[in-house]
């Protein structure tokens, strides 16, 4: 594994997954989201394991999918990609899997955070769908699950403006579950996993599966639009000047083509 660390027993019957590119900012590149699918499946089917967490640094949770690798691509390109296969592996994981977010978490990262089960995040966390800045949309389930957390005229706001969620607000918004100052939030993390690894992993598994069950068809459906929607938009002159513009450091141009 390159660019996360991985530690099968953190704690007892809890692991811990650091995401580890911190000069990126943790950037969600395709190889690291196949090591991150990768070791979830182990840990999944390691039998003393019963949570799971997912952390970066102090600085950055996530700021994203990888920008540069992105930039240069097509909509075809990303169709025969399909990078959103490993989310969809991701998100079968059968253990509770709880999101300790500090800095930022953005885009990707928003979204990764959203895939968990739970969210822990440290006072200086910063919530946020930013894709509209660089002429995309989420890709990642941003658009379902942010509406479904925080409801329509909130998400709206936030995937149309790019707009960043601190997170006391992300709190009192029903984001995530808790904010503590930034000393605290991997252990009050581990907190969360020692009492779930307290129970039965068989409910555990069950009651995660039928929580997951109240809005799962529409998820389907809804993740089924908001990608096809998201290759769209590399169809558009918008959207490379939109990631060249980012990786060049300028404000971008936006035609409407
Ligand atoms: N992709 C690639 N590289 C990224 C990145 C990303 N998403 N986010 C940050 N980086 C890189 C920067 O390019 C920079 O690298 P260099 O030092 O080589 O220039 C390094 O990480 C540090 O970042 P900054 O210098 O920009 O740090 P900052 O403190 O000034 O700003 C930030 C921090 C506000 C998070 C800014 O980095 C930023 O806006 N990042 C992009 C956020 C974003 O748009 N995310 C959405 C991505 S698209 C997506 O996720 C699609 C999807 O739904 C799947």
């Amino acid at each position: 594994m390159e660019f996360i660390l991985v530690t099968p027993q953190a704690q007892p019957h809890v692991a811990l997954i650091q995401l580890n590119r911190p000069k990126e900012l943790n950037a969600l590149n395709l190889q690291l989201m196949g090591e991150l699918r990768d070791a979830l499946k182990e840990l999944d089917d390691n039998d003393e394991v019963r949570a799971i967490i997912i952390t970066g640094n102090e600085r950055a949770f996530a700021a994203g999918a990888d920008i540069k690798q992105m930039a240069g691509k097509t909509a075809i390109d990303m169709l025969n990609i399909d990078q959103f296969s490993t989310w969809d592996q991701i998100r079968k994981t059968k253990k509770p899997i709880i999101a300790a977010v500090s800095g930022f978490a953005l885009g990707g990262g928003c979204e990764l955070a959203m895939t968990c089960d739970m969210i822990i995040a440290s006072e200086t966390a910063m919530f946020g769908q930013p894709e509209i800045k660089i002429g995309v949309m989420p890709g990642a389930g941003g658009t379902q699950r942010l509406t479904k957390a925080i409801g329509k005229a909130k998400a709206m706001e936030m995937v149309l403006t790019g707009k960043f969620m601190p997170a006391e607000e992300a709190e009192k918004q029903g984001l995530i579950n808790r904010v503590v100052p930034v000393e605290l939030y991997l252990d009050e993390a581990f907190k969360l996993a020692a009492e779930i690894a307290k129970m039965s992993p068989v409910a555990i598994k069950l009651a995660k599966e039928s929580v997951n069950r109240s809005f799962e068809t529409q998820l389907d459906e809804g993740l089924h639009f908001e990608r096809k929607n998201f290759y769209l938009c590399f169809a558009s002159e918008d959207q490379t000047e939109g990631m060249n513009a980012f990786v060049e450091k300028r404000a971008p141009e936006f035609k409407g083509r």
